[in-house]
């Protein structure tokens, strides 16, 4: 627990993030895009909030997150942030604002830190970023990493498939979240990988790793949202476990009241102001 400048209250900061590694319970993380959202997922009890970039697809409807950009992120990020307690606030930097060099990517980093809120920034990739990811710790921005089927990726990738499958790929994945650790990364998200190389890679690195379609060895988990509230009207992947139905249910309580309307029995004498 540590108070903030302002006189807040957190629980969940990076240094306490790290130290669930060494004891606790597995850390729980969630997107959150909106005060809607990020509402919902602190008072679930979260350990950890990400604006994805997933916002996206899930949000905007885009067929991948290439199209994401820093504005868009900053936009729903400060959302989160004015309603954000508790729960540690991490962003996901958008396709080419990193990309470009260490000077580019920690002035965009710098944004997203100073117009949100947030306490940290995500990325994707793996010993190609340490450059980056070293210049951003310079500047005291604490980073996260992000290994395995990383959608930013899925242009080489040919498309969203499980990585490190093959006894090289998975060697080279290792390597990758060694080297994050190395650079000085707080955590790293493993997604889209087998679960035993994901217990692999938790047992190696020092820093805890949060699985989405990695398996149960992972020091946390992260899933997204609307996958996880049954909020898409796309069949979720294989590794989400739904534990709502929110579209069905919102389906038909429109159905419902658009009923009422034309029936005329909305709105009633009870909802009328005299
Ligand atoms: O963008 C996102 O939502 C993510 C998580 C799925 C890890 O990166």
């Amino acid at each position: 627990m540590s108070t903030t400048q302002n006189g807040q209250v957190r629980e969940m900061t990076v240094p306490a993030f790290v130290k669930r590694k060494r004891g606790g319970p597995p850390l729980v993380v969630l997107t959150a895009y909106d005060v809607p959202s990020a509402t919902a997922a602190e008072a679930g009890g979260v350990d950890a909030l990400l604006v994805g970039d997933s916002l996206g697809n899930v949000l905007l409807g885009e067929p991948s997150t290439l199209t994401v950009s820093l504005d868009q992120m900053i936009h729903h990020a400060r959302a989160v942030g004015r309603v954000r307690r508790r729960a540690l606030l991490i962003v996901d930097m958008p396709w080419m604002t990193y990309h470009l060099g260490p000077e580019d990517a920690v002035r965009n980093a710098a944004r997203v830190i100073k117009e949100t809120g947030a306490d940290a920034v995500k990325l994707e990739g793996g010993r190609k970023r340490t450059s980056v990811i070293q210049a951003m710790l310079d500047a005291e921005i604490p980073v996260m990493g992000h290994i395995g089927l990383t959608p930013q990726s899925v242009l080489p990738m040919g498309g969203y498939r499980v990585q490190g499958r093959k006894a090289d790929r998975a060697e080279a994945l290792v390597a990758d979240a060694v080297a994050l650790t190395e650079a000085g990364v707080f955590s790293i998200v493993l997604e889209g990988i087998p679960g035993p190389l994901a217990a692999r890679i938790t047992e190696t690195v020092e820093v805890p790793t949060i699985g989405i379609g990695a398996g149960v060895h992972c020091d946390g988990q992260v899933l997204v949202f609307h996958d996880l509230l049954g909020m898409s009207p796309v069949s979720p992947p294989k590794f989400v476990r739904c534990y709502a139905h929110i579209l069905e249910a919102q389906t038909e309580a429109i159905r419902r009241w658009s009923e009422d309307v034309r029936s005329g029995s909305f709105p009633s004498d009870e909802e009328t102001y005299r």
